[in-house]
């Protein structure tokens, strides 16, 4: 099966692609790197040439509120025309969980934008919402960071290994459209100022990790509904002590 990973050189978009080239599929990734963007549109006619499926796992370069939306409804709608062309399937959209409780952040915003553009669009569709992943834990301290501070929420999140979410994804992209969102979470949930902290420690990071209620995660207060997942969210296997002691002796 052709299936198009749009965003298949980053962090998931390259364990899918690997993913599903060990399972006998026929990935193609397509970024800005291998000469697709899909801002622009360019290299998107030639890449969905007989494709049956489409991943986008793609993520904006820059964060700031207008610039994040632009990137998530602009691709969006360029990725959509471009698979009704073609005659694409399905199509996959990578989202996070608690998009549709966050809409205080311009970041959850731009990802509410671009999943109402999947379901209102014309190709069959599945929605995969994940946590946050483990190796993006020292990101989200980077970005609460003062000084040698980092000031975090205490609200709970139930992360996952993105060697875990790749596996999900491959999954769910030789299956049959769903028509609707499923959720993928970690097998344990943590405090985030707690797990950055562990993290943080972990690889001797000096930073303190101070736990504010009113910290803003990207934008938005947190509370302890608002990353954690449904009742009835898919579970990932791989426990975060295991993933540590893994990516230590990696790294
Ligand atoms: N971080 C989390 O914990 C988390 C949790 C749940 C869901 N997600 C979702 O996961 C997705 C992937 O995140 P990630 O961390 O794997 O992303 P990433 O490592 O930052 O990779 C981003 C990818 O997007 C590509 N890209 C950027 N601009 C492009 C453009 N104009 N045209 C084509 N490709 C473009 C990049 O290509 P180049 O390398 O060529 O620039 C790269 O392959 C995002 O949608 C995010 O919302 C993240």
């Amino acid at each position: 099966m052709k299936i198009i990973v749009i965003g298949g050189t980053g962090l998931i978009g390259s364990k899918l692609v690997e993913k599903l080239r060990k399972d006998g599929h026929e990935p193609l990734a397509a970024s800005l790197d291998t000469g697709v963007n899909t801002l622009t549109g360019e290299g998107l006619a030639e890449a969905l040439e007989g494709a049956q499926v489409v991943v986008d796992v793609a993520n904006a370069p820059a964060w700031d509120d207008a610039a994040v939306l632009h990137f998530f409804e602009t691709s969006s709608r360029n990725l959509l025309a471009a698979e009704t062309a073609a005659g694409v399937g399905h199509h996959v959209a990578l989202s996070v969980v608690g998009t549709d409780r966050l809409p205080e952040s311009g970041y959850f915003r731009a990802k509410a934008a671009q999943e109402d553009l999947v379901k209102a669009g014309p190709i069959p569709y599945t929605i995969v919402r994940a946590t946050q992943f483990f190796e993006f834990i020292g990101r989200i301290a980077d970005s609460s960071t003062d000084g040698n501070t980092v000031r975090l929420s205490p609200a709970l999140v139930q992360p996952e290994a993105a060697d875990d979410l790749a596996g999900a994804l491959a999954d769910v992209a030789v299956g049959a459209p769903l028509n609707d969102t499923v959720e993928l979470a970690g097998p344990e949930a943590f405090r985030l100022d707690e797990l950055a902290r562990r993290v943080l420690s972990a690889s001797n990071d000096p930073r303190q990790v101070t736990a504010d209620v009113h910290a803003r995660y990207f934008g938005a207060e947190l509370d302890d509904r608002s990353l954690t997942p449904r009742d009835d969210a898919r579970i990932a296997p791989t426990r975060f002590e295991d993933w540590l002691s893994q990516s230590a002796r990696y790294s």
